[in-house]
């Protein structure tokens, strides 16, 4: 049940790293660094191509570990590629070493290795005990707030920080507004707490259900904005999206599929003639576990 293609986590790249909330990321930075013993050992899961670890391993600096945890063998043989392509891009040093790889810049080092993992049925096996930071983009509204439970548990058992990033919250603003736009967007996210490997997803609630769990647990948390902004000259993001939550919102509302297919046609006329956009809500949380 993991239908994530290369192509689709590198068309949302640009548009999560615009969005992720920076002032997140820098408390995040200034954080560990006054914590950590070096290295700085992180998870990543549900890691995709590794575009959390482009992200963020400039912007945390210093010697860092990341596993990334993935179970899709297709992302798993694509990862290498997408980060020496980064690598040589950002004229960062990038070289294959025991057990996975290693990227060197003037401000920071990572050590990367995979970790081939289902996480719906191999939690145990992460043991996050030495992990400073556990970490995630973009999976949380996948998981069932069960397995969120379990997760957020052994990250306090093991006292990490975590950053889960780009959250989808089920809020889809257009302008200007469509008579059908809520309707789509209701069917859209009712599809959302479909199982996608973990039992019923969070969908939507992710981001507020991670909040109570980790208060739950002592975690003093942040949460701020990171909305993707779909605008006339997002074409190719657009069609993706719109794909997407036409299908699922079809799936989800078979009895309204004339409705939902006539808007569809209506809203690709209307970002082609760019005359209509969109900001599609998203979430990033910060967690630091109690002292
Ligand atoms: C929306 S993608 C995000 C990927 C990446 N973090 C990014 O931001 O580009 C969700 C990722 O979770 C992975 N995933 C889904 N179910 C999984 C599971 N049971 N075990 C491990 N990874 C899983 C998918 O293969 C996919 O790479």
């Amino acid at each position: 049940m993991n239908g994530f293609s290369a192509e689709w986590l590198a068309l949302r790249e640009p548009y999560d790293r615009r969005a992720r909330s920076a002032a997140l990321e820098r408390r995040l930075a200034d954080g560990l660094a006054a914590r950590r013993t070096a290295p700085l050992a992180v998870i990543d899961l549900g890691g995709g191509t590794g575009a959390n670890l482009r992200h963020l391993a400039p912007r945390l600096g210093g010697e860092q570990h990341w596993r990334i945890v993935e179970n899709d063998a297709k992302l798993l043989a694509a990862l290498p590629r997408a980060i020496a392509a980064w690598a040589m891009r950002a004229g960062h040093g990038f070289r294959t070493v025991e057990g996975g790889w290693q990227v060197e810049s003037t401000h920071f080092s990572a050590a990367i290795s995979l970790a081939p993992l289902d996480l719906a049925h191999e939690l145990p096996a992460l043991a996050p005990d030495r992990a400073c930071l556990v970490t995630a983009s973009a999976l949380l509204d996948l998981v069932s707030g069960a397995w969120l439970d379990a997760l957020l548990r052994r990250c306090a058992a093991a006292r990490a920080a975590v950053l889960f990033a780009l959250s989808y919250d089920g809020t889809i603003d257009w302008a200007p507004a469509h008579a059908d736009d809520a309707l789509v967007r209701d069917a859209f996210n009712a599809h959302q707490h479909r199982d996608k490997g973990f039992g019923a997803a969070l969908g939507p609630s992710a981001a507020a259900m991670a909040q109570r769990l980790l208060a739950g647990l002592g975690y003093e948390v942040e949460v701020a904005a990171s909305d993707w902004s779909i605008d006339s000259g997002a074409d190719a993001m657009a069609h993706a999206l719109l794909s997407g939550w036409v299908d699922a919102a079809i799936e989800a509302r078979p009895h309204a599929h004339e409705t939902i297919s006539r808007w569809r046609a209506q809203r690709i006329e209307a970002i082609a003639g760019a005359r209509a956009a969109a900001v599609v809500g998203h979430r990033d949380l910060l967690g630091w576990a109690p002292p």
